[in-house]
């Protein structure tokens, strides 16, 4: 099986530092320090209301990862706004997400079925410059095939609902796990590079890093929080010890 990229969201170091309304802790002093522990590219969100990721992030996000050869993933609402400081980056990757203002964090997946006629162009032009589009969906067979036929060439599954299901103990983890892997075959199937992401910690990384179709995971919250306690470094390089032990057990 092939190597399962780790892509790291930092943007709860910004939510740290606008907790004070100052310059520490730097967002962009963890995404050295998480690609110098092994993440395989950056994740940053720019919300409309700048709760944590600034302007300012995404131009020094961008310039070192451009410096070091590595990509950065631009979470994006599908807005002019977000769709015009993507097209002036040129990020390596640009993940279009939903966003509610009232939301603590990205809470479903991106309604691709029923945003088509927004999202299409959007894809469109992105991808016009060069960008690779990937939707961020949940498990749910109509949204992949949206994504598929709306031009985008990756899919980003949702895993929040799976993962909060396993650390609430509930009865139908498993079932959503399934949606996760059908999910994922479906994708693959269709020629969409499949990535998944939301809510994963040390206890549920293994059973997704195992699905054979992923690319790529995208962790931020639980990371940032275990930095607390033990570091960053230390943080990603457990993350990325158990995502290899999933993929090394599945292929024995
Ligand atoms: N992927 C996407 C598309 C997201 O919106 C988020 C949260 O910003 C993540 C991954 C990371 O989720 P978490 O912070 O829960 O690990």
């Amino acid at each position: 099986m092939t190597k399962l990229r780790l892509g790291v969201n930092i943007d709860h170091v910004a939510t740290v530092r606008n907790a004070r309304g100052e310059g520490y802790p730097d967002p962009v002093r963890a995404a050295e320090m998480a690609l110098a522990a092994g993440a395989d590219g950056i994740t940053a969100h720019l919300r409309e209301d700048r709760r944590h990721i600034s302007d300012a992030d995404i131009d020094r996000l961008a310039a070192i990862t451009r410096r070091r050869g590595r990509p950065l993933n631009f979470e994006m609402a599908v807005t002019a706004e977000m769709e015009a400081i993507a097209l002036a980056h040129r990020p390596h990757a640009a993940c279009l997400v939903p966003e509610r203002r009232e939301e603590v964090t990205t809470e479903g997946g991106l309604d691709v079925v029923k945003g088509h006629n927004t999202i299409a162009p959007v894809v469109q032009h992105l991808r016009a410059a060069s960008i690779r589009v990937s939707c961020f969906i949940d498990a749910d067979p109509a949204q992949v095939a949206a994504s598929a036929a709306i031009g985008a060439q990756v899919v980003e599954l949702h895993t929040g609902a799976w993962c909060q299901a396993v650390r609430e103990g509930l009865s139908g983890a498993d079932a959503l796990l399934e949606k996760l892997r059908a999910a994922a075959a479906q994708a693959s199937g269709l020629g969409l590079e499949v990535h998944a992401g939301h809510g994963i910690d040390y206890e549920t990384v293994k059973p997704i890093a195992a699905i054979p179709q992923l690319m790529e995971l995208n962790i931020g919250h639980f990371l940032i929080g275990e930095a607390i306690f033990i570091g960053l470094g230390p943080a990603i390089q457990r993350m990325r010890a158990l995502m290899d032990e999933a993929r090394s057990e599945r292929a024995a």
